[in-house]
């Protein structure tokens, strides 16, 4: 057994009353075996972290690592014409080698800015080698080939069959959910209705009940996504997902911004997921989410950045100050406070994936998902009475991410990401 002692933090715990300590944690193997003042434990490796504040990592429930490589090509379009004008081109250029790098390239950058599990959505080839990055990397991932049968302007490079569809997103499946000690689990993800046929999407349901995996996809994006939906399905996409048994609690939905009382009432009753994607919204010009009255309503509602085109750095401090900002404009200042907006970032995001036993706060027999942030360089107070959920949430930056361990390894220390090579990656 191994254990190492993280000593003197300020630990934030996210519990469930968002306590917050000062002392020690000690983890042995992969788990968090105790926390006190103190400790007299025997550790293999101790970190002194003076001071410094212990989060658990943060959990980005929409990513696409495939497209970390595709940043700045298509900052001015709307969601259609970016698609089919520069995302599918560029992902129908991808191979194996490309699909790697991009992936390892953006896993390097979430660990930086303190993000220890993902959600994850690639393209329709070549994910195997998304995986491979995931695993050498250390990331906590869900993710999964993207599945696309049907769809105007889809390049002939992306076009599948169903039947092929289906049976190499199981083929993926067997091959990595559960790989990694559990840290890496598959998700099916059909891009959106727009893009799949209904026998696809049945495929999925039968398909994730069998084999008890996530479903993730996007919906009610944009208006123009919906009305495409209405002119083919003759729904609304929540009320279509519903009506064809996929409205369930293993379905997560990203951006589901222009949700009508029967799509959020859908949502409620059958315990579907909604990711918020702030960056990518405002960058696509696409909305405004109504994520206040999702949370009213008692919906788990985490946050992602999205593929890194929509966020550009795929950084959880930049998508949780966006997430405030943007329903504090419109709504007044108390509308989306700090600790709601680092809940959502944390606990929010683990109850998104179903795994809010496992992750997202710091608690005696969760995993050790764990970022000790160095927030001295910029407040001269030396006052961690002055809201720290505050400061956390308006004020810190990724450059603030000293350490950060997933799974109980360390992954990244003194600023350097151990497991992801950048030299490598940028060859
Ligand atoms: N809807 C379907 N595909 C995508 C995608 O790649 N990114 C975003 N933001 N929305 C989508
Ligand atoms: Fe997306």
């Amino acid at each position: 057994m191994a254990t190492k002692l993280i000593r003197n933090a300020v630990i934030m715990t996210m519990n469930a009353g968002n306590e917050v300590l000062k002392g020690d944690i000690a983890i042995t193997d992969n788990v968090i075996s105790a926390i006190g003042a103190n400790l007299d434990v025997q550790a293999d490796v101790v970190i002194d972290a003076g001071g410094k504040v212990l989060l658990p990592g943060f959990i980005q429930t929409h990513i696409h690592l495939c497209q970390t490589l595709f940043r700045g090509r298509a900052d001015d379009l709307a969601l259609i014409d970016w698609l089919r004008q520069k995302i599918w081109p560029l992902e129908a250029a991808h191979d194996e080698d490309s699909v790697y790098y991009s992936a390892l390239l953006g896993l390097g950058e979430l660990i930086r800015s303190g993000t220890t599990t993902i959600l994850d959505m690639e393209t329709v080839h070549h994910t195997e080698y998304a995986f491979r990055a995931i695993e050498e990397s250390g990331m906590r991932a869900l993710s999964g080939k993207v599945m696309m049968d049907h769809g105007t302007e889809v390049p002939l490079a992306l076009q599948e069959e169903t039947d092929s569809s289906l049976r190499q997103s199981v083929d993926l499946l067997e091959r990595w959910h559960g790989a990694a000690n559990g840290r890496i689990q598959y998700a099916f993800c059909p891009r959106f209705v727009v893009s799949c046929t209904e026998e696809l999407l049945i495929g999925v349901r039968d398909l994730s009940e069998q084999y008890k995996v996530k479903v993730h996809t996007h919906a009610s994006e944009n208006l123009d996504e919906i009305a495409l939906v209405e002119a083919e399905r003759g729904m609304r996409n929540v009320v279509y997902l519903d009506h064809i048994g996929l409205a369930k609690p293993n379905l997560i939905l990203a951006h589901s911004i222009w949700l009508n009382d029967e799509e959020k009432g859908i949502i409620r009753d059958r315990g579907v997921k909604v990711t918020h994607c702030p960056g990518s919204n405002m960058k696509l010009a696409s909305g405004v989410a109504q994520v206040p009255e999702l949370l009213r309503e008692g919906i788990a509602v985490g946050i992602g950045a999205d593929g890194a085109p929509c966020n550009n750095n795929l950084d959880m401090f930049q998508e949780m100050r966006l997430t405030a900002f943007i329903q504090k404009i419109q709504h007044g200042p108390t509308v989306m406070d700090a600790r709601t907006v680092l809940r959502m970032a944390t606990m929010g995001g683990a109850e998104v994936l179903g795994m809010e036993k496992e992750i997202g706060s710091i608690e005696v027999g969760k995993l050790a998902d764990l970022q000790l942030l160095d927030l001295e360089d910029f407040h001269a107070y030396p006052s961690y009475d002055a809201d720290l959920f505050s400061r956390v949430v308006y004020a810190a930056t990724r450059g603030d991410v000293d350490t950060v361990l997933i799974d109980g390894e360390i992954v990244m220390q003194g600023k350097i990401v151990r497991t992801v090579d950048r030299k490598r990656v940028l060859k």
